[in-house]
């Protein structure tokens, strides 16, 4: 990658007549302002970066280049077809250790191997009761008239559901402060403020994630130490995450390293950042969209009310209007809105180099926000999903769990948990939406590493 003193290179041809190195757009000024621009409004920034091509670079001082492709057909080549030519960037695995969604090659092969049978489609849905259970004990608590930062709440019940799940642990419901401000902290390191400083330059965020990152280590190894001597060697009958790991260990199944101390730490600190504030963002913006667009709405509820009762397992395959009305949130608010890779190698797209070594950005909303692929791509639109528009869309048009071998080992976790909780929560309230839109009709947001939305924005709960 580009260091800091390299400054904006203008050579749009190299000595040596390789193809011209992607430009940098001139909609978009000159390149030592595109930092002010990135931190002033990213997503108004990613838009104008490709409004002439599928390809764009901008330099963000402190970082240096950075390339950008938002093309379903570069996004295959990147995540699946020519992946070994692209490698992850470091900046994840000085975060967050050695967990599986830092590390590559071999190492990366053994670990999802050993993690993939928790989450396959049928081992999620013996998750489903205590999924349930979770977002009932928060929800049962919200009253008529009552406003809050519904993100807030949702970042609560996504914890507790994941510490409950897959951590085997019950968090208090009000209680438990350290282990949920630390869990929130993990997402420091990624502060546009600290994530254009050099690795190495200590900053405020950074030592809060620094201690977040403590914090929950420490709490790791305390469930390691509780779990151990009581975990089933036979990784068949592990019933989540910290049992797994914990039998396997003892069973000396493996020893590839992966079952060190540190290294448990390191996977479930990383299922902790990755598990939770995806799930919630999917949430907070599909209740967003449910109480902007009234028919929507009535569609919902109609298909929640005509459950028996609570939902629970057998009801979620029913859940079809709920399911289009999850798909179209991911599709306009990708938790997840850009995907960062490094090139190993020289790479061209669209008769454009992407020098080896450089950063490249997979930017998912923009691709998935393409009217090439998406009628009327800015409105909401749940109908849109049937099952022949899936069929014919281009398998990498939508993509917001990533794609290829490293797709997201979570999806179907999350994509049950955010049914539950939204049929859990549709059958009992109604949650009115207390914030502003922007001129567009789109709600405020605030993009770190998730698209969040902005902290504080209030909804108001009804009792149905
Ligand atoms: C709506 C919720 C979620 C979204 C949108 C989401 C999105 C993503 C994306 C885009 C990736 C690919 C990253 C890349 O290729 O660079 C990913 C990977 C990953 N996700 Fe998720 N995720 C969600 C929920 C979860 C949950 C619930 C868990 C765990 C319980 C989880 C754990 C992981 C892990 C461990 C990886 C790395 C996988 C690998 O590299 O093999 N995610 N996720």
């Amino acid at each position: 990658m580009s260091s800091d003193s390299d400054g904006p290179t203008d050579a749009g041809q190299s000595a040596d007549g390789e193809a011209p190195l992607v430009p940098y757009p001139p909609n978009v000024g000159h390149p030592s302002l595109h930092v002010l621009r990135q931190m002033r409004d990213p997503l108004a920034f990613s838009e104008e970066l490709f409004a002439t091509r599928d390809v764009a670079r901008f330099y963000l001082a402190g970082m240096g280049d950075i390339y950008a492709v938002a093309h379903p057909d570069f996004l295959k080549r990147v995540l699946l077809t020519e992946r070994d030519r692209f490698r992850k960037t470091d900046d994840f695995r000085i975060a967050f250790g050695e967990g599986l969604l830092t590390v590559e090659g071999e190492e990366w092969r053994n670990q999802r191997d050993v993690l993939q049978p928790l989450f396959t489609r049928d081992a999620v849905t013996g998750y489903a009761d205590g999924m349930v259970e979770q977002i009932r004990r928060r929800s049962d608590r919200w009253h008529d008239g009552q406003r809050f930062d519904l993100q807030a709440e949702l970042t609560d019940m996504t914890l507790d559901v994941l510490f409950a799940t897959v951590l085997g642990r019950e968090l208090a419901l009000d209680g438990d402060e350290s282990i949920r401000e630390a869990a929130e902290h993990l997402h420091d390191w990624f502060l546009p403020t600290s994530y254009f400083l050099p690795n190495w330059m200590p900053s405020p965020a950074r030592r809060r994630f620094g201690s977040a990152k403590e914090t929950l280590e420490a709490e790791a190894q305390r469930l390691l130490e509780e779990k151990a001597g009581d975990a089933p060697t036979d990784p068949g009958e592990a019933e989540d995450l910290l049992s797994l790991l914990v039998g396997l260990r003892e069973a000396g199944v493996t020893d590839t390293g992966m079952l060190t101390d540190e290294r448990l730490r390191d996977q479930m600190v990383t299922i902790i950042f990755a598990g939770h504030d995806t799930t919630t963002t999917s949430l907070t913006f599909a209740f967003w969209a449910l109480a902007n667009h009234p028919e929507a709405r009535e569609k919902f509820h109609a298909e929640v009310d005509a459950l028996d009762g609570p939902p629970t397992m057998a009801d979620v395959d029913e859940l079809t209007y709920t399911d289009k009305l999850l798909t179209e949130t991911l599709r306009l608010f990708p938790p997840v809105y850009s995907l960062p890779r490094e090139a190993a190698e020289d790479v061209t797209f669209d008769g454009y180099r992407v020098p080896g070594g450089e950063r490249l950005m997979l930017p998912l909303r923009i691709v998935q926000r393409d009217p090439r692929f998406f009628e009327d791509p800015e409105t909401f639109r749940p109908e849109r999903w049937s099952k022949q528009f899936r069929q014919e869309l281009h398998d990498f048009a939508y993509a917001p769990f990533g794609g290829g071998p490293r797709i997201c080992i979570g999806r179907q976790f999350a994509l049950l948990e955010a049914k539950l909780a939204l049929a859990t929560i549709g059958r009992e309230y109604d949650l009115y939406w207390l914030g502003e839109n922007d001129a567009d009709g789109e709600p405020p947001v605030s993009p770190e590493m998730t698209t969040r939305m902005e902290p504080g924005q209030e909804f108001l709960v009804s009792e149905r």
